[in-house]
């Protein structure tokens, strides 16, 4: 029977590392809807469109061709058939990101995109992103918040780019970011019916276990 896992949240809440890791428990697909935000991001800098020009960006999104592993174990995402995984996590294309995401047009875009890739999973699939409980799958069986204290997030996010960053460059990359996309989606609180789940004081392995508890209950 279907089991689609909806799970948002803020930047450097864990949720791309937790939700990887529950598909793999679940046998299940993932999908990384923000890698999806961040190939468009790219393919408009390297087309040298103008990303407050909204009419460009939200054919940008129509135009990009982009593929992305469905599979938990295999991270890898392409833009016209060039393999561009850790180009979007480049920190020029983490800057830009907000200014796709708040293109509604591209925003509709992908979200048609993502719904496909969800059926096309046969419905057995972990969804991340900010949008997924109330907007891509809205329907979905589980639908997990994942928050965590500001503290708790520039820490992560820390760590995860090597330790090289400043505060003020994290607080930019992770806060500020954060606050653009607050303003077309609201992913700091849960909608009806989505269960918060806060990972401050969880480590990753609590955290797995938390998000597995909701779904088998
Ligand atoms: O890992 P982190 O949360 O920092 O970012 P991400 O998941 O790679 O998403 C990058 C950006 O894509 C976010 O900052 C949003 O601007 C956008 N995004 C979105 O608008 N809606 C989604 N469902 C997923 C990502």
């Amino acid at each position: 029977k279907p089991l689609v896992v909806a799970i948002d949240g803020p930047s450097g809440s864990g949720k791309s590392s937790i939700s990887r890791e529950v598909a793999r428990r679940l046998h299940a697909a993932y999908l990384d809807t923000g890698a999806m935000y961040r190939a468009v991001t790219l393919s408009c800098m390297e087309a040298g469109i103008d990303l407050t020009d909204s009419v460009a960006v939200e054919a940008a999104a129509e135009n990009a061709d982009i593929a992305l592993s469905l599979s938990p174990d295999e991270e890898w995402v392409r833009v016209s058939g060039r393999d561009v995984t850790d180009a979007i996590r480049e920190p020029v294309v983490s800057s830009s990101v907000s200014a796709v995401a708040t293109t509604l047009g591209a925003r509709a875009e992908l979200v048609r995109r993502q719904q496909q890739l969800i059926r096309d999973s046969g419905l057995r699939i972990v969804a991340e992103g900010r949008d997924i409980t109330t907007v891509v799958a809205p329907h979905a069986e589980v639908r997990i918040l994942l928050t965590a204290s500001e503290e708790a997030r520039l820490r992560r996010r820390g760590i995860q780019l090597g330790g090289t960053q400043t505060a003020a460059a994290l607080k930019e990359q992770v806060l500020v970011r954060d606050a653009k996309d607050s303003t077309v989606v609201d992913f700091q609180q849960a909608a009806d019916g989505v269960v918060t789940i806060d990972s401050s004081d969880l480590d990753f392995e609590e955290t797995v276990s938390a998000v597995l508890d909701v779904v088998f209950t």
